[in-house]
């Protein structure tokens, strides 16, 4: 495998990201920084290479793949013949592209049938992340790309992480540092009556409801439980570290309390943390939690609140748990009704596998 590191100042390093296009374009797999999480990339109007994708990560055939461009323009490569994106389209690509938002179009012939398998839509989006916009224009293609990790694992926020799943499969690997989100792009499925959520993202609902005059709602809300799932890869069991997760949301002091009742075994007089669990709380929290691999969260940045902050982090902290052998994760949640709350309280509940409490 070729690897590629890019700091934040030779984004436009065009050498290395001019080899790693060649490899795209050729049929190889490549692995690559978005913003929301890395993706494991192939030319999207190549079969064969799409197949390998499907194999290295060990992905359910019947799960499409998402498409990536850098350029509306490429479009045409990817619709069928004179189809025009239609007025909410237009709307919602002006209005969030690039960025985190996944649309589903109708799809044309040219794209490889392994990307969208028994559906006659192909998700596109245009990532919002310079070294994922050059390597799409140099390879002059179409790059349909999951996330970088074995199906079932924590999603990729680092090239690390890509490497601990992928190492043996992948061509190449451009390493261009922390993705920005953490969680994946939001998917939607879009006609004339109304805007449907398939899988919540970094793209909010209260974003895309400030911009079309459609009602937007879930998925979830609008689907019997019976029903194939719309987006085939929310039915998976997904995100899911080796350790049991719990939950808890509500007001910050008593999620505080609940986690303590859990960690503390009253018929034990001296109280007894779980074996081995980790905490995911806020800044201000964790110290009030006393035992020794309680982990916080990478420091917040300023201007960034606790749920960007677990947003960033939290599928790495999940591997990084795995990785010390944690029996049990116990995570202070966020609003599931507000804003990137909705995506990340999503992937927790299937990592947590329903222990999800409001306290
Ligand atoms: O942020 C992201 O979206 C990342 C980065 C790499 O772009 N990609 C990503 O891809 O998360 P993946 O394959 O891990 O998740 C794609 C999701 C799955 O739930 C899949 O079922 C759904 O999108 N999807 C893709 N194409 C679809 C289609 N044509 N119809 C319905 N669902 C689709
Ligand atoms: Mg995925």
């Amino acid at each position: 495998m070729q690897r590629w590191t890019l700091g934040e100042d030779d984004v436009r390093n065009q050498e290395s990201l001019a080899q790693a296009a060649e490899m795209l374009r050729v049929g190889k797999l490549v692995a690559f920084p978005t913003e929301t999480v890395y993706g494991l990339g192939a030319n999207a109007l190549d079969e064969a290479a799409v197949q390998r994708i499907f194999a290295a990560k060990g992905r359910p055939a019947d799960n499409p793949l998402i498409v990536h461009i850098a350029d509306q323009r490429q479009l045409a490569d990817l619709l069928p013949a004179g189809y025009e994106p239609s007025h909410v389209e237009k709307k919602l690509m002006d209005a969030f592209w690039p960025g985190p938002l996944t649309l589903l179009f109708p799809v044309g012939q040219q794209v490889a049938h392994s990307v969208h398998p028994g559906r006659d839509t192909v998700g596109i989006r245009m990532p919002d992340h310079p070294v994922a916009q050059s390597l799409i224009r140099l390879c002059g293609v179409p790059i349909a790309a999951p996330s970088a990790n074995t199906s079932g694992r924590p999603s990729p926020t680092t090239a690390a992480a890509v490497e601990e799943d992928l190492a043996d499969a992948l061509d190449g690997l451009v390493d261009g540092g922390h993705c920005g989100i953490g969680v994946e792009s939001t998917v939607l499925l879009v006609d004339d009556q109304r805007a449907i959520i398939l899988r919540p993202g970094g793209v909010t609902q209260e974003m895309i409801a400030n911009v079309l005059d459609l009602p937007v709602v879930y998925d979830a809300n609008v689907t019997d439980a019976n029903a194939p799932a719309l987006a085939p890869g929310m039915k998976y069991r997904h995100y899911a570290p080796n350790a049991s997760v719990h939950v808890w949301w509500g007001d910050p002091e008593d999620v505080h309390r609940a986690m303590l009742e859990l960690l503390i075994d009253d018929e034990v007089p001296s109280a007894r943390p779980l074996p081995k669990a980790s905490i995911i709380a806020p800044d201000d929290f964790l110290s009030r939690y006393e035992f020794p691999i309680a982990r916080e969260l990478q420091r917040p940045l300023p201007h960034e609140t606790y749920e960007d902050a677990l947003a960033k982090n939290l599928y790495q902290l999940l591997r990084e748990f795995d990785h010390e052998g944690a029996t049990d994760i116990l995570i202070h949640g966020v609003n599931p009704g507000r804003g990137l709350g909705t995506a990340v309280m999503n992937r927790l509940q299937k990592a947590a596998e329903g222990r999800v409490f409001r306290v």
